[in-house]
């Protein structure tokens, strides 16, 4: 038996409302924040590509309406054959919310979990710091 799970519980849970007739490949993310409260989000697809939205990005969003801005944790799902990895643009939106010490855990509905962080996810981000000129 593994140990409860918030995080992956209600990562798993959300990914069942994903929105994937295109792709079929439904994914779930949630956010722990400094609040200690959990965000979470699916995949939202759309007839025109590229106007869908990732689940990490849906999780961010729900986050920043609540009022919050801290995150503390990410865990994202989906049923493939390895953990799932966030997308490009979806590091960059984490970086902006997270410390680059924030656990990321990718993982699959079967149970395998890799544990990374935003700074691993993100080498060399882009930062506020570098529009700064002395
Ligand atoms: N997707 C996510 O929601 N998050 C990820 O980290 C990887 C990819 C979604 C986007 C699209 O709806 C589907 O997975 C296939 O790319």
């Amino acid at each position: 038996m593994s140990l409860p799970n918030p995080l992956r519980d209600a990562a798993k849970a959300v990914r069942e409302n994903a929105h994937a007739p295109y792709s079929n490949f439904k994914v779930g993310a949630a956010i722990r924040t400094s609040n200690d409260t959990v965000y979470v989000g699916c995949n939202v697809e759309n007839v025109a590509y590229p106007e869908g939205t990732c689940a990490e990005a849906g999780a961010i969003a729900a986050m920043v309406a609540a009022g919050e801005k801290e995150i503390e944790a990410v865990y994202v799902i989906a049923d493939s054959p390895s953990p799932v990895p966030p997308c490009g643009g979806c590091r960059q939106k984490l970086a902006e919310f997270g410390a680059g010490s924030v656990p990321v855990i990718m993982a699959t509905v079967d149970g395998a979990e890799t544990h990374t962080t935003i700074a691993d996810l993100l080498p060399g981000a882009f930062g506020a710091d570098h529009m700064e000129r002395t």
